[in-house]
């Protein structure tokens, strides 16, 4: 490899590093077979609404054809769902891509970004990206009485400058799971000037179930300068198919239209999350679901003398009070895949994905 290239490299993307896939999965599944329990991406693992599956297979036929470059039919769709115009909803190669576009049409270098320490890893890459300054606010205490490690909004709202474009928050939070309910967002809106974004990034939406918490698109109407991102990979379970959504006022979906490309959700894409979108039966199974059976992993780790953290995703961080790397070498070399959270700087964290039976079951058995 020739290092001359890295010199070459604009300003924003020397800073950065290429994003750590971590375990080479495709090789493990190899490896590991069927027996391979795959819990470190969050993904859903009772699979999607059979009716989209049945698009997939409809669409398969015209995938000669370039998709629709707006995809008209399942915004508007969203739109109807969500009760929104057609021209707030900005669609995404999963949200992930969003909130990067987010960051390159709103912000550069004369301006600030804030995120919290422990926020979602994509908002500083954004930031780094756009070559904009990040201001990373501490996390809430991790001794915190009701959620350590969350978002601290009121330093979040102390930490804004006059030059701060865009504050990134997660809710609920990956990696912590943590969530803030609406009157705290009502409170932090309050402090935000008009001139900078707030994007809430609401991945984990579906899953919630906590008193007092909505959704930011509550307060759309109220706060022009607010972005919701919202995911199919999640709670939809089409992780594979990269499906994301951006409400926001007409005004801020226009400018990141300019930089979309233009076919950046492929077809099979499309038909699947509408259809998706059209099982919210689908969607309320997996919910209920998922608060059981995350409810009995926490019980079960719980019960061997680790510390859970609430969480209202379909994933649990666990506090194994020790540096958790060897733990997770030691699962991993069982066939059983978390995530590490060093690159956090939570060294002593495991983030367990919250799987199926048998998959949680071989997790807890392969525990050291
Ligand atoms: C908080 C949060 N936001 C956004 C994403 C990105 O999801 P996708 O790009 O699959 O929509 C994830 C994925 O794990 C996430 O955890």
């Amino acid at each position: 490899m020739n290092d001359r290239f890295a010199a070459l490299a604009n300003a924003a993307t020397r800073a950065l590093r290429a994003y750590d896939p971590g375990h080479d999965l495709p090789a493990l599944r190899r490896r590991f077979g069927a027996t391979l329990a795959e819990l470190g991406s969050n993904e859903n693992p009772l699979g999607p609404s059979p009716r989209a599956l049945a698009a997939i297979e409809t669409s398969l036929p015209q995938v000669y054809r370039y998709p629709d470059p707006q995809g008209g039919a399942l915004k508007a769709a969203l739109a109807e769902h969500l009760r929104v115009d057609l021209g707030q909803v900005a669609l995404g190669n999963g949200s992930h891509e969003l909130l990067m576009l987010i960051a390159q049409c709103f912000a550069d270098a004369a301006t600030s970004v804030v995120f919290s320490e422990f926020g979602f890893a994509v908002f500083p890459i954004a930031t780094m990206a756009a070559n904009a300054r990040p201001i990373r606010v501490p996390a809430l205490a991790r001794d915190h009485a009701t959620m350590p490690l969350g978002h601290d909004l009121d330093a979040m709202a102390r930490a804004i400058r006059a030059d701060t474009r865009i504050v990134y928050l997660a809710n609920p939070n990956n990696p912590t799971g943590t969530w803030f309910d609406d009157s705290a967002l009502a409170a932090f809106l309050a402090r935000v000037p008009p001139t900078t974004l707030v994007v809430v990034d609401e991945a984990y939406h579906e899953f919630t179930s906590a008193p007092g918490l909505s959704s930011a698109l509550r307060f759309a109407a109220a706060h022009p300068n607010l972005i919701v991102t919202r995911t199919f990979s999640k709670a939809y379970a089409l992780a594979g198919l990269r499906v994301g959504y951006a409400v926001a006022d007409s005004g801020v979906v226009a400018v990141i239209e300019r930089l979309r490309e233009s076919f950046n959700v492929n077809a099979l894409a499309l038909a699947a999350a509408r259809a998706a979108l059209g099982d919210q039966a689908h969607v309320a199974h997996g919910k209920q679901w998922n608060l059981g059976e995350r409810e009995w992993l926490a019980q079960h780790l719980r019960a061997r003398g680790l510390r859970v953290l609430s969480s209202q995703t379909n994933f649990v961080l666990v506090d194994f009070k020790r540096d958790a790397a060897p733990i997770e070498r030691a699962l991993f070399e069982r066939g059983v895949i978390v995530r590490p959270m060093g690159g956090y700087g939570l060294s002593e964290f495991l983030r367990i994905s919250v799987g199926s039976r048998v998959e949680n079951e071989r997790m807890l058995a392969a525990l050291p």
